[in-house]
């Protein structure tokens, strides 16, 4: 059961907004305080798309929060494609990950176009591209992604499966759904499950009216005309947000981008507003920290997620220690001081990941307590 019931009811004066206010921050203060930082990953396993973990701090769902880490906004998932597997499904979604590769090679789908990625790439989507992962077929690849919640807050939480892996495996309470001439179309979840009383079918294929809303979007021109007030601006953004996806790499590749020694220390952007990729929900960076070093010492409002690539060490939140290990997921909640420290023989590799829109509810910005010893030269 999740800490946090969905659609709880209000009953008399006990429900007022005001009450609730003071409740449920209360409640969720302690939830958030009583998880703990570092996770270890779930297991993969095999669903509709191919194979894949399920969500590591509760689903992408906003009312499925504070599960298993201290996190609102990540959701992030491991996606395995092994070497000489069935080709996976294809689905599309309004939210636009960022999805890292861990290992291996493979390429992306993205509307019908195919983007090529090697180990430590970034790929970046459009939203609501319809898209498909594939490993190298010799090598395979597994790949996290960077994905929150945010888009369930807009109201814009909407998936669909669009084509089903060789072999699929249907969820627990959920039954195949065949058409009349024997082709599967999808698969029906049956009555009882999470309470529903009549059965749901989940039909593979583009809803109607968000197909229109988003191919509208795409057949748009370039905006040419003058900008004589604010909302001709408005009007000139919904053309230039096509365009400008229509025109950037869907890839940031690892090997292009420059290593930049900063207060936190050695640094690799992937995603923020100067490079220029369809990723918008995550600024995200890899840090590289030297045997036995340490990162600077910093606080952020924004909540924070770390996915540790290599090596091993400890966290030092508020004062609280964290261990962790390769394949960790370090949880850092919003407004806590945090420094990591390299407690192994060789280098540490950690894939740090915020939410963007931080920045634009005038909440953004690093406060640094204390400079990595390398700084500013890297020599220590
Ligand atoms: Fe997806
Ligand atoms: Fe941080």
């Amino acid at each position: 059961m999740s800490y946090l019931e969905p659609w709880e009811e209000s009953t008399g004066s006990e429900g007022s907004d005001r009450l609730k206010r003071f409740v449920f921050q209360t409640k969720e203060d302690l939830q958030v305080h009583s998880l703990p930082h570092v996770l270890q990953p779930l297991a993969s396993k095999q669903t509709v798309m191919g194979r894949g973990s399920p969500h590591q701090t509760g689903d992408l769902t906003s009312y499925d929060i504070l599960i298993r880490g201290p996190l609102y906004c990540f959701a992030s998932h491991i996606i395995d494609i092994a070497p000489h597997v069935p080709v996976r499904g294809v689905h599309r979604h309004i939210a636009a990950p960022t999805i890292f590769c861990l290992s291996g090679k493979g390429w992306e789908m993205n509307d019908g176009l195919t983007y090529q990625f090697e180990t430590h790439d970034m790929v970046c989507f459009a939203p609501y591209s319809t898209h498909q992962h594939g490993g190298d077929a010799e090598v395979g690849c597994a790949m996290i992604s960077l994905a929150t919640r945010l888009f369930h807050s807009f109201g814009l939480m909407w998936r669909e499966q669009h084509k089903m892996t060789e072999k699929p495996a249907f969820p627990d309470g959920t039954e195949p759904l065949y058409g009349d001439d024997g082709t599967l179309r999808g698969y029906k979840i049956k009555k009882g499950v999470l309470g529903i009383k009549d059965d749901i079918e989940v039909v593979v294929g583009p809803e109607p009216k968000l197909e229109d809303v988003f191919q509208a979007r795409k057949r748009s021109a370039p905006w040419n005309a003058p900008v004589h007030d604010t909302y001709d601006r408005y009007l000139k953004l919904y053309h230039d947000e096509v365009q400008y996806l229509g025109r950037v790499d869907h890839v940031v590749h690892e090997s292009r981008e420059a290593w930049e020694w900063s207060p936190q220390g050695k640094l690799k952007w992937f995603v923020h507003p100067d490079i220029e990729t369809g990723g918008r929900q995550v600024w995200a960076y890899l840090q590289e920290i030297p045997p036995h070093s340490r990162s600077g010492k910093h606080l952020h409002v924004a909540e924070e997620q770390v996915l540790v690539v290599e090596g091993n060490g400890y966290d030092i939140h508020d004062g609280a220690r964290w261990n962790w290990q390769a394949g960790d997921f370090i949880c850092i909640p919003r407004m806590t001081t945090h420094q990591h420290f390299n407690s192994g023989d060789s280098r540490v590799l950690l894939l740090c990941a915020m939410p963007s829109p931080f920045v634009d509810v005038g909440l953004g910005g690093i406060e640094q307590l204390e400079d990595a010893p390398e700084f500013p030269t890297g020599d220590g």
